[in-house]
């Protein structure tokens, strides 16, 4: 499974969904088009991402925009839409508001140069830190071995190179997190953990892996998902992972490890049963529908809710015919039980003392069976908050499911995708100024035919590379700045020779200076907690 870097992967510039002219106040990359090749979300492939909005409706990612009002002085990749959809990215957004403990992580394969990709995420990084995150940054060498067979003399040259870039960028070493996979035994003990809760098949069905696949390459996985759940080693918080889309299935399972560490699980339940999350809003909906007072003694029963839906036509019941039957069944054998809402604190894995602390911790009315309680008097979000508690007090993890955040890959400056492979399409932070200006003026462009066409229709900075490159990186913070260049070249007053021109002129600068603080930072580097060198050879 070896493929191109993922972060180096982009989409081919399509038009906007609904085929609609995007509005020239606001200049966005919502480059998703009906009918395009399906999204596969692969960390090792080399598929490209045509069509964003599946990756709304497939996987369940969210909208970014729908949290931004919620995000305190939102970095400008978030205002742009580069920054284009989350998992649960409020908790973060509402601890870093708050001035609550947070964190941010991301991890770096080192296999080739950091390029104007990975600046995007060293950005975002910095930007958590900024605004109060814990921030993490690590070097995936293990990962960068195992699934790239990158050498460790390699790796340690490529390492060296992206951590000057991140700390060129403004990542405080003193008060971040840096490390590399390889040399962090603590990394190493939750890898080996979270492993004994997952399995072959499940990584056979998530990644496609197969008999061929290298153990290490497994390894990396369940070191992955130790990555994710690291910044709450000490005590759970809200953590946020920026990466590119092509990362989700580890983020996805992450989300699921973290869950299945838990040691209770708090649910809603409405009789001494349990029932699947449809069955439940299901029951949910008819104890709001239904009034007590039209029944004996007025008491809603279990009995009542099934007379009740098997007098409802399935057509106008948000389930199937399988679990409608599933739900009549269990209500029909509870039957003169009491429907009555509860909080359950279901025992996953709870010591026998933390099912005992949790018993005593609830206040109010409560019913303990053998492997759950039920409490009458809780406030759900309570609940959750006193399982986490009594779980950390007695010796686990306690993890919140981590959150991500998802940025969209940037067009090669030869059209089609950015690659390492192919050096004209993408521009390394280690380009010489001279050869990054000289590239930008290469780029292909969204630009017409003739100059004429250009000031008649307007350019198409929508598909265009080198509009992408102010919008990701040379406009930084000045939205003015990218608005007018957006603006000017769909209205036709702006022409792509001086535009590249512009470009190229930002980019030489931009390179020359990064490079300067690259020198500049490298004792911070020698400073730092982390080790340049590893032990390791081969
Ligand atoms: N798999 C990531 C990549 O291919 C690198 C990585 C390792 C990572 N651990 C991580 C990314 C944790 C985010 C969080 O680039
Ligand atoms: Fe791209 Fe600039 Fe040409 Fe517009 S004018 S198409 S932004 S190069």
């Amino acid at each position: 499974m070896t493929g191109d870097d993922p972060l180096e992967e982009s989409d081919s510039g399509e038009p906007l969904p609904d085929g609609g002219e995007p509005s020239a106040s606001e200049p966005r990359f919502d480059g998703g088009t009906a009918g395009a090749d399906d999204v596969a979300l692969d960390p090792w492939g080399s598929s490209t991402v045509s069509d964003y909005r599946k990756l709304f409706e497939e996987f369940g990612i969210e909208e970014f925009d729908e949290v931004l009002d919620e995000v305190p002085n939102p970095h400008y990749l978030m205002r742009r839409g580069v920054i284009f959809g989350h998992r649960d990215y409020r908790p973060v957004a509402r601890a870093l508001q708050n001035d609550e403990p947070a964190a941010v992580l991301s991890g770096f394969m080192p296999t080739g140069d950091p390029h104007i990709g990975h600046k995007l995420v060293f950005d975002e990084i910095i930007w958590h830190q900024r605004q109060g995150a814990d921030a993490y940054a690590l070097i995936a060498d293990l990962e960068a071995n195992s699934a790239r067979g990158m050498s460790w003399e390699e790796i340690d040259g490529h390492a060296r190179d992206y951590l000057l870039s991140l700390l060129a960028l403004g990542f405080d070493p003193d008060e971040g997190t840096l490390y590399r996979q390889s040399t962090n035994r603590q990394l190493q003990d939750l890898a080996f953990d979270l492993g004994a809760d997952a399995n072959f098949s499940e990584f056979q069905a998530i990644y496609g892996f197969d008999g061929e696949t290298d153990v290490s390459h497994m390894q990396s996985v369940v070191t992955q998902m130790a990555d994710i759940l690291y910044p709450q080693l000490e005590e759970p918080k809200p953590t946020v992972i920026p990466v590119g889309p092509d990362q989700d299935p580890h983020v996805r399972l992450a989300r699921d490890l973290a869950e299945r560490m838990r040691f209770f699980k708090v649910s809603r339940a409405y009789a001494s049963f349990e029932l699947e999350p449809d069955e439940r809003a299901l029951v949910a909906e008819f104890y709001e529908r239904l009034d007590p007072a039209d029944f004996d003694d007025d008491r809603l029963r279990c009995v009542h809710v099934a007379e009740s839906l098997e007098e409802t036509p399935l057509s106008e019941l948000a389930v199937d015919a399988s679990t409608l039957d599933t739900v009549l069944t269990k209500l029909n054998e509870a039957g003169m039980e009491p429907i009555r809402p509860r909080t359950r604190f279901f025992d996953r894995r709870a010591t026998d003392e933390a099912f005992e602390a949790l018993i005593d911790a609830i206040d109010g009315e409560k019913r303990v069976y053998e492997n759950h309680i039920d409490a009458f008097e809780i406030d759900p979000d309570d609940a959750a908050e006193l399982a986490r508690e009594i779980e950390v007090d007695h010796g686990g993890y306690g993890f919140r499911p981590p959150s991500s955040i998802y940025h969209r890959f940037m067009t090669g400056l030869t059209g089609g995708k950015m690659s390492s492979s192919v050096p004209a399409s993408h521009i390394s932070l280690l380009d010489d100024p001279g050869d990054g200006y000289d590239k930008v003026k290469a780029a292909t462009t969204g630009g017409r035919e003739t100059a004429e066409e250009q000031r008649e229709k307007g350019g198409r900075a929508d598909e265009c590379p080198v509009y992408e490159l102010y919008a990701y990186l040379l406009a930084g913070d000045d939205d003015e700045f990218a608005k007018r260049v957006y603006d000017e070249c769909v209205g036709g007053e702006r022409l792509c020779g001086d535009c590249k021109e512009q470009a190229a002129q930002l980019m030489r600068e931009f390179l020359a200076e990064h490079q300067e603080k690259r020198e500049e930072v490298a004792d911070l580097l020698e400073e730092a907690d982390i080790e340049l060198e590893s032990p390791r050879r081969g």
